[in-house]
């Protein structure tokens, strides 16, 4: 396994995270456990802010990870932040947040969304689709306010990565298709709309993404594009928004780019494309999720049952699963483990880590080379920082793990472990059915 951030290996063999031994988080904290390393994610927001410099903005895309404590970290950093619903959004006020350092996201926001990004007084509104800008420009307008606003647009192109998380083609749920025409019209609309002012264009193409040349080619064609509204409406083109997608290294084999190569390849591109077009340089913003989460977050795990069957597969089960990480059974994701409290044993075995859920589908991990687990034994799972604990599902009635913060030997909940009563929180027995109890 890779050692990511601040991980160390102490003299007793154990995993260190934040300078705090894994193990002993798993005692204390109890397990599964989500531990984020507050340096190394503070680390991807600088190298971000540093990469893309003074002008141009980073946007923390929310969905990859969120809770007030986030929010008020990518604050700090300096960083914008991306929310996609009435829930983050209200997660990130809850922090206190800066509304106007708010991009409101999402393909289909309800009406309720809305009014609640206009009177929050969110930066920016990204439009999906004209029926959101039509509705958008009329609560904008009841509310007495000139609301800025990106429109998302379909740039056409095809991102190497899994199917279910591209989103840049024609045929995707979201946004406006340049090639069919529509985002011309969206364009002309927004510029009609006397409560929205249209600030800029956006796109996403996909994500997890290693390739530069289809974000080269995204800043190309988005530009281009602006450069056709231009001619055909005068509009000039204050920001240009590329989203997120960079990938990040789970498995052997992954190459992402660094961040300041990603920056490069986009800036580089925009300058040159600007120039050649004969436009000024709009404000570039971009949107990363994993990039900035990913990494830091590591999932810890206590081996329970072990099975052999022999000559067909060695199963380790661990107390958690698909309910934490849904990842692997979504999107066949990889992930390395290692077992925290025995990082200097020969990793003398190929098992497979299944979770606790019931479901055959529900393994972490095929073919993982560790020491010999035994029960009791932590399992680290390293590289779960993004889209898992915002992901996670209480299948089966699992209460959902805690997050810890870890940094220079200290260790804080940003998320408390789900109780059972939790659970039970939002059930709602009807007398009828109380009545009808043997028990009572
Ligand atoms: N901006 C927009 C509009 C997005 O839709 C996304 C991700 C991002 C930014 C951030 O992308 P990132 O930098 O994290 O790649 N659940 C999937 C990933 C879904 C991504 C959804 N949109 C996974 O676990 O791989």
């Amino acid at each position: 396994m890779r050692l990511r951030g601040t991980m160390r290996i102490n003299a007793s063999g154990h995993l260190e995270i934040g300078g705090v031994s894994a193990p002993a988080l798993a005692r204390d904290f109890g397990t599964p456990l989500y531990v984020l390393d507050e340096v190394l994610f503070r680390e991807n927001c600088r190298s971000y802010r540093k990469a893309f410099g003074q002008g141009n903005r980073v946007v923390y895309a929310g969905k990859a990870l969120i809770c007030t404590a986030i929010c008020r970290i990518i604050e700090e950093e300096g960083l914008y932040l991306d929310v996609v619903s009435g829930g983050e959004l209200f997660t990130a006020l809850s922090a206190r947040f800066p509304p106007e350092r708010i991009y409101f996201h999402g393909n289909n926001k309800s009406e309720e969304e809305i009014r609640q990004g206009i009177s929050a007084g969110v930066g920016r509104f990204v439009v999906d689709s004209l029926s959101e800008l039509d509705l958008l420009g009329r609560l904008a307008g009841e509310a007495g306010t000139l609301q800025e606003i990106l429109l998302r647009v379909t740039p056409g192109i095809e991102a190497h990565t899994h199917e279910y998380i591209r989103t840049g083609q024609i045929d995707s749920k979201f946004g406006l298709p340049i090639a069919t025409g529509q985002a011309m019209e969206g364009m002309r609309r927004a510029l009609a709309s006397a409560h929205l002012r249209l600030v800029g264009i956006h796109c996403h193409i996909g994500s997890q993404i290693f390739d530069l040349e289809p974000f080269r080619e995204a800043a190309r064609v988005m530009l281009n594009f602006t450069a056709e509204v231009r001619t055909a409406t005068g509009w000039l083109p204050e920001e240009l928004d590329l989203g997120g997608g960079l990938g990040i290294y789970y498995v052997s084999g992954d190459d992402p780019p660094a961040i300041g190569d990603y920056a490069a390849a986009i800036l580089g591109t925009v300058r040159e494309t600007c120039a050649a077009l004969g436009m000024f340089l709009p404000r570039v913003v971009v949107e990363p999720g994993r990039s900035i989460a990913g990494a830091a977050g590591s999932t810890l795990y206590t081996v329970g049952v072990v099975k052999e069957i022999a000559g067909v597969r060695h199963y380790v089960a661990v107390d958690g699963g698909m309910g934490d990480n849904p990842r692997p059974a979504l999107y066949q994701a990889q992930y390395e483990g290692a077992l925290a409290n025995r990082m200097l044993d020969e990793p003398a075995s190929v098992v497979t880590i299944a979770g606790k859920c019931c479901e055959s589908g529900d393994v972490l991990i095929h073919n993982a080379r560790l020491p010999y687990p035994e029960q009791g034994d932590v399992l680290v799972i390293p590289a779960t920082g993004a889209y898992n604990y915002t992901m996670s599902m209480n299948y089966n009635r699992l209460p959902r793990p805690a997050m810890v913060l870890v940094r220079e030997g200290k260790a804080e909940v940003i998320v408390a472990r789900e109780t059972f009563e939790n659970l039970l929180s939002n059930d709602r027995m009807p007398d009828s059915l109380w009545k009808s109890s043997p028990h009572t």
